[in-house]
């Protein structure tokens, strides 16, 4: 994770790198550091927390202006958040930023460094000091040399006293971005890069490049000069803003019906990428991790119900070391709200190492998981803050319900008045979803109680469980309340031990023919004395409290209209319990280290 920018050009660094870290915070928000070339030297200044105390401490101090800097918002990997470990890191005359893992870190030290004394506890001080320990008087020859000695994932951007007119950067396996114009700026992504860019460049793995106020000139890691195609740049460079909501949770709940109009629109008005049409396949993998493996989870019933094609759902960080039975023929569909989860990345990687053709079903604009797939359908969430995702999971379950209709279509699997009715019932989703958002009130108050409960249950059936389990996500995650989801029927099987007088469970009675087996699993928890809230659409429950959610338009698109509550719920819980909703702690919105 952590987010990493540049600055060269003209004017002040200092202000262009803390307003870069607070778009890159989303990435890690520990703690933060920026380092600025003054004319005669590299000052630094790094602090634990967030953005904001870094800004407080640089206003404090009169030596840090200068036209060249290096910044970073740091998800601690190797040693505890603190302002030693914060980056940047320095060694002689190099300072340095990094995002990644240097896996090989303690054999370089051993090897390389025995006498060097070490100031933090990270992986990414011992590149500092090697690049010193390599360096003469050429700066690249020195980061070349270093690069090559690197294991494991790493994007770089380094500055040398010798040498202040340059932004040195490294890239393997994490992303990197160099935007240039009258200044230049690097950025491990795109909202970051100045606005003032007209050349985007991202950089490949093995490139190093020499980035000055004009240009950017690349290299292998031989030093070869590299003819390198600027990118285009996408729509999505203007900050978001929360609106008048206090917080971009709520606001990203309220942007669902629109995400899911937009994802549908584009892939059944065939506006847009036309759904490739790919052979009848004996098995689908479809692998992600959080709450995008959730997403599969509802995908899967969905596809299997439409062409009876088996679908395994598996979580990257699994699927990427085991030994998958995916080849030609076994299609996988891989989720991803950022495009840039580590384990989500290998497993794509994984798959095409076996010969499978690849689906990236992914939020952000050429990302690399984006760019890596054989096909990639996007999905049309828009820009999501909040760490906790919503607006992006409705947006991945609509591109399957869409992926599942043209499946069943072109292998022929399903009667097309069927199909035609489908397609009529997804258009009309957002509406039902809309609807849905009037909760709110009654989710309120039931969050209200449980604010104050150290444990919660969540059980579900089919489509149900599935929800369970992404409500339950949700819920610890910026709650803090301890958690977990059931399939309703597995809780007598050691579970229902931990049921008490008061144990809130929440039932999701999905509309699966399953409901009066729910209702026994109810009874089971209430005869024990949990308090049961019942999610459901229709049936009367004998639950304590009933939430009844909006039918959606189709029974299999359920998920979408039941998740609405349940996401309230979590984000009102937060809220009586003062937590930091949008940066839970210890996250990080885009997950790119394994
Ligand atoms: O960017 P991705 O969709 O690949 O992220 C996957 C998970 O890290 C993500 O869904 C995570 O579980 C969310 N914070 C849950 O709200």
């Amino acid at each position: 994770m952590c987010g990493i920018i540049g600055f060269n050009g003209s004017v002040n660094a200092a202000p262009f790198l803390i307003d870069g870290l607070k778009k890159l915070e989303y990435r890690g928000y520990d703690s933060a550091g920026i380092a600025v070339y003054n004319g005669n030297k590299t000052v630094t200044e790094k602090r634990k927390g967030r953005i904001s105390n870094l800004a407080s401490a640089v206003k404090r101090r009169d030596d840090m202006c200068g036209n060249l800097g290096i910044g970073h918002t740091r998800w601690a990997t190797h040693g505890e958040a603190n302002d030693s470990n914060a980056h940047p890191h320095k060694s002689g005359k190099f300072t340095l930023v990094h995002n990644g893992i240097i896996e090989n870190h303690t054999l370089l030290k051993e090897k390389y460094l025995p006498l060097c004394t070490f100031t933090s506890e990270t992986d990414t001080e011992t590149v500092v000091h090697l690049i010193n320990r390599h360096y003469s008087d050429n700066c690249l020859e020195a980061i070349a040399r270093t690069a090559k000695l690197l294991e494991g994932s790493f994007a770089l951007a380094i500055i040398c006293e010798d040498e202040p007119e340059t932004i040195f950067c490294v890239k393997k396996s994490s992303p990197l971005l160099i935007g240039i114009g009258n200044e230049a700026t690097v950025a491990s992504d795109i909202s970051a890069i100045s606005c003032k860019a007209e050349k985007l460049y991202r950089m490949d793995d093995g490139e190093i490049a020499a980035v000055t106020k004009t240009q950017a000139v690349f290299y292998d890691f031989d030093l070869n000069i590299k003819e390198k195609a600027t990118s285009q740049f996408s729509a999505e460079r203007s900050e978001s803003e929360k609106n008048g909501y206090e917080h971009y949770m709520l606001k990203e709940i309220f942007e669902q019906p629109e995400a899911v109009r937009k994802t549908v629109e584009a892939y059944l008005g065939n506006k847009e990428n036309t759904l490739p049409l790919i052979n009848k396949p004996e098995r689908i993998f479809i692998v992600a991790c959080g709450s995008a493996y959730h997403a599969g989870l509802v995908g899967r019933i969905c596809i299997e119900k439409l062409t009876k094609i088996p679908v395994t759902v598996e979580t990257a960080s699994e699927f990427r070391y085991s030994d998958p039975l995916t080849n030609a023929s076994t299609p996988v569909i891989v989720i991803s709200q950022s495009g840039e989860t580590a384990d989500s990345l290998a497993a794509i990687r994984k798959a095409k190492e076996n010969g499978a053709t690849t689906f990236g079903i992914v939020n952000v604009p050429e990302s690399s998981i984006a760019l890596e797939s054989d096909y990639v359908m996007y999905t049309k969430a828009g820009t999501e803050i909040a760490v906790a995702t919503t607006k992006a999971y409705s947006a991945q379950l609509a591109a399957l319900y869409a992926l599942a209709i043209h499946f069943a279509q072109i292998w022929g699997t399903e009667d097309n008045t069927v199909l035609n009715n489908l397609k009529d019932a997804l258009g009309k989703l957002h509406i039902k979803i809309r609807e849905a958002l009037g909760c709110e009130e009654q989710m309120r108050e039931i969050a209200q109680q449980l604010a104050t409960v150290q444990n919660a249950y969540f059980i579900g059936r089919g489509i149900g469980y599935a929800l369970a389990a992404e409500a339950s996500l949700k819920l610890k995650e910026i709650s803090y309340i301890h958690c977990e989801a059931y399939a309703a029927g597995e809780l007598k099987h050691g579970t229902i031990s931990l049921i008490e007088q008061g144990t809130k469970v929440f039932a999701v009675c999905s509309p699966n023919g399953l409901e009066a087996k729910m209702q026994s699993n109810i009874d089971e928890v209430s005869a024990r004395g949990a308090q049961v809230i019942a999610i459901t659409d229709s049936h009367k429950t004998k639950a304590d409290i009933t939430v009844h959610t909006v039918s959606a338009t189709h029974p299999l698109f359920c998920a979408s209209t039941q998740i609405v509550p349940l996401q309230l719920l979590a984000y009102h819980t937060a809220k009586f319990r003062g937590c930091d909703i949008d940066k839970p702690r210890n996250l990080a919105k885009s997950v790119t280290v394994e």
